[in-house]
């Protein structure tokens, strides 16, 4: 008998879940003008809404919360936290926030003006829009390879070098006050990042003087890729590659929701101390004081032990190849899954399962509701629901480069047999295929809208 993957833990408590019928689901999903994000947890069966902050703690960083030291100022958490994060990334300096968002936020509001654009392989949505608000210019330059979702290459999450220098030099370094890379590219399907590229995009924005940060969300899963996919790291332990590919960054900005494996929780690291201090100022307006950032003590030890976690082979092998399961069952299923497979989601592409939606009415929306239907499965879509937005020169609608549906799974969460369960609700989706419906938005704020909108059936 060949076993795919076995669970590296076992569970000591229980959450129950419940299961509803299609007709229940058909009148939640109507209350929730057809957006998944305003449906109830609680009637959701297999929530893979994301991957973010809704991991199960071990029992190490659930003992480590009752350390938690909550003084206002120098808390003892603060310093088991902050030295975590020097060993795990080697940076000096470190600000705690309340999410990645509020990291994104805190640096960018120092750092970048009006005007002005910062480059990424791809940005995320709130990378994005906190970009946006400040009316700055996000720019994505993923290689043209991470928007086929059927090359099967290592590293789709690359940034495309030529297209960067390309950029620079157009508009002059002196209007890009900092650059980025996301590892993994979660907006280009979690695809990874190679350490030739971290390390030849730090080069060249350091060559026209351009601080260089990181978007660290999932670092850990981009340090077993690296390790499984480079011939040249096989040998080295995950810590290693982690401390490489950071050392060439001024900084990163991370959320702990991802792979530091809490709820609830954020950081900004940094090389530069006086960039630290200027942060701070604004951290303690609107976040917190500097050694808690919006954070309880028992947050920053929760943090303190899954950055020591998550960089464990035997979790990461088990992270892959529980992902890759499901991918593997809702390819057997009939859905086009974007290869290779990402360590934190499954990837389907929406505009090839639903040929007669355009991208304009949201096949990966009409999708994601489709499964939830036959299902109680929760999904969402990563696509022009998502990231549409006006050109900044011409005004005009730039959809999105693909259609996705991300399958996100939480973190120690989910067993095999519940990825075969969402397996047999694709399998139901597959076959009624030609009577999905798109959509229109009805309304939508102006910013990040997918998490608000409310939406028609066409
Ligand atoms: C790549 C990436 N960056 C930033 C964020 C924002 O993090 P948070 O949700 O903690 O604000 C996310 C969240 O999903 C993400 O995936």
């Amino acid at each position: 008998m060949s076993i795919p993957f076995v669970e590296p833990f076992r569970i000591k408590m229980v959450e129950r879940i419940k299961m509803t019928t299609r007709e229940q689901r058909e009148e939640f999903l109507k209350a929730a003008w057809n957006n998944l994000f305003n449906v109830r947890a609680e009637d959701v069966f297999i929530d893979l809404l994301t991957d973010s902050g809704t991991g199960a703690m071990s029992d190490m960083q659930w003992s480590g919360m009752l350390r938690g030291d909550e003084s206002y100022a120098g808390a003892r958490s603060y310093f088991r936290f902050e030295e975590a994060v020097r060993e795990t990334f080697g940076f000096p300096y470190v600000l705690p926030t309340h999410q990645g968002r509020a990291a994104e936020g805190m640096l960018f509001q120092t750092l970048v003006k009006a005007g002005q654009t910062v480059p990424n392989n791809r940005h995320f949505d709130t990378t994005q829009a906190n970009l946006l608000v400040l009316g700055a210019h996000p720019v994505d330059l993923t290689v043209p390879e991470g928007d086929d979702p059927l090359i099967d290459l290592p590293f789709k999450g690359n940034m495309d070098l030529h297209k960067l220098e390309q950029l620079i030099q157009e508009l002059g370094p002196e209007n890009i006050p900092l650059g980025m890379t996301t590892i993994t590219n979660n907006s280009a399907a979690g695809q990874p990042v190679s350490m030739d590229n971290i390390h030849q995009t730090a080069a060249l924005y350091h060559r026209y003087g351009i601080p260089f940060f990181i978007d660290a969300c999932r670092f850990a899963e981009n340090a077993w890729f690296i390790k499984t996919r480079d011939p040249h790291y096989q040998d080295k332990s995950v810590r290693e590659i982690v401390l490489e590919m950071f050392r060439v960054a001024d900084g990163c900005t991370m959320s702990a929701k991802k792979d530091a494996i809490v709820n609830i929780g954020g950081f900004i690291a940094f090389r530069d101390e006086s960039l630290k201090q200027k942060i701070a100022q604004n951290l303690i307006v609107h976040e917190g004081f500097l050694t808690y950032g919006g954070l309880s003590g028992r947050d920053l030890e929760a943090i303190a032990v899954g950055l020591r976690e998550v960089v464990e082979p035997d979790y990461l092998e088990y992270r892959v190849s529980h992902t890759r399961y499901l991918g593997d069952a809702l390819s057997q299923a009939g859905l086009p899954v974007y290869q290779p497979i990402g360590g934190h989601a499954v990837y389907v592409d929406a505009g090839r399962a639903l040929p007669h939606i355009p991208p304009t009415q949201f096949p990966g929306v009409a999708l994601a509701n489709a499964l939830y239907l036959a299902g109680g499965i929760r999904t969402t879509e990563i696509g022009s629901l998502m990231f549409a937005h006006p050109d900044p020169l011409t005004g005009e609608q730039i959809l999105a480069p693909m259609e996705l549906l991300r399958f996100a799974i939480p973190r120690q969460v989910y067993t095999r047999s519940h990825l075969d369960y969402v397996g047999e609700a694709a399998v139901t989706c597959v076959k009624q295929a030609g009577s999905i419906r798109g959509l229109r938005v009805a309304w939508a704020p102006a910013v990040l809208r997918h998490f608000m909108a409310r939406m028609e059936e066409v």
